[in-house]
């Protein structure tokens, strides 16, 4: 974020006040209203206060003793030549391509609206992978976690409505902002919602409602909170459901070991980590056949 462009606009506000200064306001005036929402949270929704505590101890716990691990990871490209590989074939991108414009488009609308940071955003070299896989498996059901502005749920429900069949499941509690849950999913196109299903909460909670519901999950996308206990756990409660074929993709795995020792545990296909384009992230896919 351009700390200088809300000093500026804090400058104009309060005439005399450096930009600087006025920067490290703003910053502080979001961890004033981040907090003023969570003291709301604590009264009006105990469970969701809880999750939240425990979501931002766990990770300051995990940054400070948590182990790193060096994942041997490719390039998303290659990662897209492999998966043309195993599924034999070829996928005609010239829609992605037009859904990233349009995407990056809705992406400018938010620069000063957005309640929560856009630091969220998925890298597009993922995005691209889950409109991929979506295409080749052609997939009844696919569940994610983690929305915030809608990266990777747009890219989805591209795939699904070029499919012309299947649904997305996405489970998401929003980042604290002001309104915040009005803007999960802004950058997912209007017409492309038809398919989509946002279930609103921490995966731990939904999770044992809504998978047995489902029956079976073709394609799992975790991107939620990345911590060893968050991404163990939702893998774990998404194994029994996970059709044949399958596949998986965990983002932002590298903090932890937790996607290592789900793969030595159930014995994948196939799988690799690759490191994505334009982020400093490792992701993990998994095929089941
Ligand atoms: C990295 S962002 C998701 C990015 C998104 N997939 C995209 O393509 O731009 C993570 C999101 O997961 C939410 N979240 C965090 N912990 C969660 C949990 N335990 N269950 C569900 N959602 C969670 C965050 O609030 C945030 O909205």
């Amino acid at each position: 974020m351009d700390f200088s462009i809300l000093g500026q606009y804090v400058k104009c506000k309060l005439p005399g006040v450096p930009v600087w200064l006025a920067g490290i306001g703003m910053i502080n005036m979001r961890r004033v209203t981040k907090s003023l929402l969570l003291a709301q949270i604590m009264f009006r929704n105990p469970p969701e206060f809880l999750d939240r505590l425990e979501a931002a101890v766990t990770s300051r716990l995990e940054k400070r003793i948590g182990r790193q691990f060096q994942y041997p990871a490719i390039s998303a490209t290659e990662t897209i030549a492999k998966v043309r590989e195993l599924f034999q074939g070829e996928v005609n991108l010239d829609e992605v391509e037009k859904l990233e414009s349009d995407v990056v488009k809705r992406m400018q609308l938010l620069e000063g609206i957005a309640p929560f940071t856009t630091a969220h955003h998925a890298d597009f070299s993922l995005a691209r992978l889950c409109y991929i896989l979506c295409r080749f498996l052609r997939p009844d059901i696919v569940v994610e976690t983690g929305v915030a502005y809608g990266v990777t749920t747009a890219f989805i429900l591209k795939a699904l409505e070029s499919n012309g069949k299947g649904n997305l499941h996405s489970v998401d509690l929003p980042p604290l902002g002001k309104n915040a849950d009005k803007f999960v999913g802004y950058l997912v196109p209007e017409e492309l919602k038809d398919r989509w299903v946002l279930h609103r909460g921490v995966s731990k909670r939904v999770f044992p409602e809504l998978l047995p519901q489902l029956k079976k999950v073709d394609i799992f996308v975790h991107d939620s909170l990345h911590t060893y206990w968050n991404i163990r756990r939702e893998l774990q409660l998404v194994t029994p459901y996970l059709s044949r074929p399958a596949i998986v993709i965990a983002d932002d795995i590298q903090s932890n070991l937790a996607f290592q020792e789900w793969v030595l545990r159930t014995s994948p296909t196939t799988w690799w980590t690759f490191k994505e384009k334009d982020k400093d992230s490792v992701a993990g896919l998994a095929v089941f056949l």
